[in-house]
């Protein structure tokens, strides 16, 4: 068994952010997305992982994340020069791919469940692929399926204007080899992408043995801001562990479960976990409320915040109102010269710089 990661695309969504860099490598809990799917994969027993790129962002994927060894694993990345849909990246994939079975894992997706049980599902069946879905209330923004009574899949239609149900795909999937054939069946749909849900439809059409499993557990697609946020608060809820590598005075107050990384200060500020802080960073008289998590090297002076995510080198300085609900792009600078609004909400994207006066 291998696996695929999607990890292209232009990640449109969370601009401004991305005009920079790989959505996937944006860190929920401090920690880029796209490694949440490697590590569940590993955790599943698969150690050969293709990582699908684009020329823009690829560089920094590959930079970031290694030969794998990190993981345990072996990664080789495939570049694919324009972001032609899903089933175009396992297209370009195939070499590497080969007869395999393998999982094919969205890069800007996060799933709680253990793979492993998926992955002896399909063998059990005799699956050409295995599908997940989860009810969602805005299953338009999604790939869509409709079950029948005994959940048998009868149809699958990408971000339907009119959904037949709200069972969205999530973004992982199983196949067997034969979906090499199904993608090599189907053509460009209206947006001009080659769509995973048409192979699928494809297998299914031909009476192939497609199997559907409801997810448990929760599921993240980080696609957007506030989704980014949620997987944040998610995370900090249900993984982070108290430590502190750094330096608090003992004019500090930690409450709750607060993770600082090495090299970081922190003077005068109250710090209500779940919070995490990266290395080297810098915090004085600062209140830093619940689900927030602030990337390595940066400096907060004077700063009021919650329930947002602070990328590296990012600078608050003396912001005299609540940030709230933010997303702060790497070394961007927030300052402000007066004290005006009630509460901020930001979406920054990287070497920005605001100035609230
Ligand atoms: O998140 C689940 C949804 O993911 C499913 O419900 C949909 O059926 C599926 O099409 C997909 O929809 P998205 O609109 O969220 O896909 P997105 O364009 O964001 O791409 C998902 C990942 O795949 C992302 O990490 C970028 C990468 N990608 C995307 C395309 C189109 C590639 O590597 N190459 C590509 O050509």
């Amino acid at each position: 068994m291998k696996a695929l990661i999607l990890s292209g695309g232009k990640g449109t969504r969370l601009r401004p952010l991305t005009y920079t860099g790989a959505k996937q490598l944006v860190p929920v809990a401090n920690k880029p997305i796209l490694w949440y799917g490697i590590e569940g994969i590993v955790a599943a027993g698969i150690t050969d992982i293709g990582i699908v790129i684009s020329p823009e962002t690829g560089g920094e994927v590959r930079e970031k994340t290694g030969d794998g060894s990190r993981f345990g694993a072996n990664i080789t990345y495939i570049l694919q020069e324009e972001p032609a849909g899903l089933a175009h990246a396992v297209k370009i994939a195939q070499p590497f791919l080969g007869d395999s079975p393998f999982v094919m894992y969205l890069g800007d997706n996060v799933i709680q469940t253990d793979l492993g049980v998926f992955l002896e599902d399909f063998k059990a069946r005799h699956a050409d692929a295995l599908i997940l879905l989860r009810p969602v209330p805005n299953p338009s923004a999604f790939g869509v399926a409709e079950v029948d009574r005994k959940g048998r899949v009868l149809r699958l239609i990408e971000k339907p204007k009119d959904p037949p149900s709200n069972l969205a795909l999530v973004g992982v999937y199983v196949f067997s080899a034969a979906v090499h054939d199904a993608i090599a069946a189907i053509a460009p749909s209206a947006r001009g992408e080659l769509e995973i849900t048409d192979a699928i439809q494809q297998l299914i059409d031909h009476e192939r043995p497609v199997e559907a499993r409801e997810l448990s557990g929760w599921w993240l697609d980080t696609g957007k801001k506030d989704d980014l946020l949620e997987a944040n608060r998610v995370i900090l809820d249900t993984t982070l562990e108290a430590s502190n590598h750094g330096s608090v005075d003992s004019g500090s107050e930690i409450v709750g479960r607060v993770h600082i990384g090495a090299g970081t200060q922190i003077r005068h500020c109250t710090i209500r976990g779940p919070v995490t802080i990266g290395e080297n960073c810098f915090l004085e008289n600062c209140y830093v409320g619940p689900y927030t998590s602030i990337g390595d090297g940066a400096r907060l002076v004077e700063a009021d915040l919650d329930s947002s995510v602070v990328l590296s080198g990012a600078r608050i300085l003396r912001v005299g109102h609540r940030i709230t609900d933010s997303l702060i792009g790497q070394r961007a600078v927030l300052t402000t010269t007066q004290k005006k609004p009630k509460a901020l909400r930001f979406l920054v994207g990287d070497d920005s710089q605001i100035e609230l006066s």
